[in-house]
């Protein structure tokens, strides 16, 4: 067998995943234990929750990976896992898992970045991107403008001042009853919708051009659905749990598919425009979006329409690959790999880590 193999876990939020990684581009398993439906009771991630049922599962998860892959401990060369950012407790399942892993089959040990690993599922969906590009990272967590200047090599240049757009749109999705996972569900709605029929603001940061900010845009939409709750007689579906009710069609014929089109827009709208303007700053030919929001179907379509029109090549991962997920912790953790950057018995989960820290 030539190559490089790796093992990688994940365990940094709601979700407990492991993978075996090739040459940090070929995925030979990819095995995502989700907990959504659990913390769907709750409305949102609860953390305590989130570390015990990543204790329950990460044991079967690492055997199904190497499982699926075809292969025992014995035919890997290294054993990854994120180790940052994220909540602690989950973290620590994944980086404990991982170090009597690799201390027991006497393999080395990497320690990734979790938003390493997003940039690098563009690496798996596109096996001829290489740094530097610029990437729009866009999570439950994060929102950031990156140059990739190198394998593990990262300069932010924007990033939000506020909510992160994922977080932006989980909680727009709470407020109109759609629930916990609210991004995938506001998508989903939003498709039915008007992305015209309500003005949301578009922030600008003070003297930050490539900055973010979403709690104005949020604070609107909350605003817009008190007022038209208040005026509102209209019937709608019961809310799904942890969530508020919320009226198919308002008073002016709004309805909540044109409010969820209308939000998506204004977000998707200073994604799209800020990342674009920086590619052209910066020179950078290349973009591509990594993180759970870059599954948004709007975002995928307008950053590729705008950028191309703008001639850049928009690189973005398959849906899977964007939420989180092992095979891009085993991408990123190849190039750190290479690069001679292993961890010792030391390593511990860092749930601030910056990006581009060891
Ligand atoms: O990257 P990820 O799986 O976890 C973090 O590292 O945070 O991202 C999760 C975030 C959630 O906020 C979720 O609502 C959002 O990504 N998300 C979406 C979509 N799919 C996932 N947001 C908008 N549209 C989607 N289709
Ligand atoms: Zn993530």
């Amino acid at each position: 067998m030539k190559g490089t193999y790796i093992l990688a876990i994940e365990s940094s939020c709601d979700e407990t995943a492991a993978a075996v990684v090739k040459n940090g581009r070929e995925v030979l398993s990819n095995v995502i234990s989700s907990q959504i439906a659990l913390h769907t009771l709750y409305g949102g991630v609860v953390p305590e929750i989130a570390s015990r049922k990543h204790i329950e599962k990460i044991n079967p998860v690492v055997t199904e990976a190497l499982a699926n892959a075809q292969m025992t401990i014995e035919d890997i060369d290294a054993v990854a896992v994120t180790y940052g950012p994220g909540l602690v407790g989950c973290l620590l399942v994944g980086v404990g898992e991982a170090k009597a892993i690799a201390y027991a089959a006497k393999k080395p040990l990497i320690g990734v970045h979790h938003i390493e690993g997003h940039v690098s599922a563009n690496y798996i969906c596109h096996q001829e991107l290489e740094p530097p590009f610029l990437c729009l990272v866009v999570s439950g967590g994060h929102t950031h403008i990156v140059i990739v200047e190198d394998y593990g090599t990262y300069r932010i240049i924007g990033r939000t001042h506020d909510d992160a757009a994922g977080e932006a749109f989980d909680k727009v999705a709470r407020a109109i009853g759609l629930g916990y996972p609210g991004g995938p569900k506001l998508d989903k709605l939003a498709k039915e919708g008007n992305p015209e029929a309500i003005a949301f603001p578009r922030a600008h940061v003070e003297g930050c051009p490539y900055d973010f900010s979403f709690s104005g845009v949020k604070s609107a939409v909350l605003n817009y659905l008190n007022i038209a709750k208040m005026k509102s007689s209209a019937k709608g579906e019961a809310p799904a749990e942890g969530t508020e009710f919320c009226p198919e069609v308002f008073e002016d014929g709004i309805t909540r598919a044109d409010l969820a089109a209308s939000f998506q827009a204004a977000v998707v709208d200073v994604l799209v425009a800020r990342t674009v303007a920086a590619a052209n700053e910066y020179g950078m030919e290349r973009i591509a979006i990594a993180g759970g929001v870059a599954c948004n179907s709007a975002l995928r379509a307008k950053m590729r329409e705008v950028g191309e029109a703008a001639g850049k090549k928009v690189y973005y991962p398959d849906p899977i690959l964007c939420t989180d997920n092992a095979a891009m912790i085993g991408s990123a953790a190849y190039y750190e790999y290479m690069a001679g950057h292993t961890a010792d018995w030391t390593l511990n989960a860092v749930p601030n880590l910056k990006l581009g820290e060891r």
